[in-house]
């Protein structure tokens, strides 16, 4: 079957019926992006196929969640080439609409993310992820799914989701994928396209810095070990390295014993990428 291009809720209604969701226990999972699909989305399309008898994947540039100077305009928007990929993961619909159909002219209310939206991510983003919130609870209303698959390499993004839904009590069950990187250790990212060769050299520096600090055991040598790689690459204008609780995102103590979250956000020339690795400690 071909897959079903929604363009408003009408048709997302008239997918969901003709793929027969709900109707003798037929699930739907959700993969929400927005657009400009990688193999790291084509993993998230498969992991969704393993907790739903569907799949859908929404493309949306959401507006709410850039920031003034941020690049809502420039962002990668590849719809045919989107499509493509979605019908060769066997997706049954794809839900693609324009800002107009997602939000209200007079719109007023939208989720606030709490404290752990203001700090790591949050802090160099303001409102960030009050945008994203709003935008994945609004989807989750409308695409109506049983399961919603994102991916870790948004931890803190998966983190806030996670709490959204425990929060206001969504009946959605949400789903991490691993991050998926290339080769040499580059986390696949939709703005990766964005990276000149010699960028794309200098991206390495995060993924390595990461790298370096898993070999280490106590939150200051990994700290130490990661900070060292970064500072060895000064055209990596780096926002932030932290080694954070993942409940929380704020920084562990010297202390901590679990999983802890050593995650980097940094300029690569006109690119901001972010990228994580999940420790145990203690
Ligand atoms: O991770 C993304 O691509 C976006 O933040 C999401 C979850 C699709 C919301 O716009």
């Amino acid at each position: 079957m071909d897959v079903i291009v929604a363009d408003d809720r009408a048709e997302l209604v008239e997918a969901r019926q003709a793929l027969g969701v709900g109707e003798g226990g037929s699930t739907l999972a959700l993969v929400p992006t927005m657009g400009a699909l990688h193999e790291g989305h084509r993993s998230l399309m498969r992991l969704a196929r393993e907790h739903a008898d569907h799949v859908a994947v929404s493309i949306f540039v959401n507006p709410l969640q850039f920031g003034p100077g941020e690049d809502y305009a420039r962002y990668p928007r590849t719809f045919e080439a989107d499509l493509e990929v979605c019908a060769a993961e066997g997706v049954g619909v794809v839900f693609a609409p324009a800002a107009e159909e997602m939000y209200l002219p007079d719109r007023q209310v939208t989720v606030s993310a709490g404290p752990m939206g203001t700090v790591a991510e949050g802090a160099f983003r303001p409102g960030h992820f009050d945008g994203v919130l709003t935008v994945v609870l609004k989807l989750f209303n409308l695409v109506r799914p049983d399961a919603a698959v994102f991916g870790r390499k948004d931890a803190q993004q998966l983190a806030l989701i996670r709490r959204m839904v425990a929060d206001l009590d969504v009946p959605v069950s949400v789903v991490g994928a691993p991050t998926i990187r290339e080769a040499d250790g580059l986390a696949l990212s939709s703005r990766n396209r964005y990276l000149s060769p010699e960028d794309r050299t200098v991206a390495l520096a995060l993924s390595r810095a990461l790298f370096a600090g898993a070999q280490e055991g106590t939150p200051a040598e990994i700290r130490r070990a990661a900070r060292a790689v970064l500072d060895a690459e000064p055209e990596a204008d780096v926002d932030y390295l932290i080694l954070a609780d993942p409940a929380t995102f704020a920084e562990v103590g010297d202390d901590h014993g679990g999983e802890a979250i050593l995650a980097v956000a940094a300029r690569v020339g006109t690119t901001r990428l972010i990228d994580n690795v999940v420790l145990t400690l203690g």
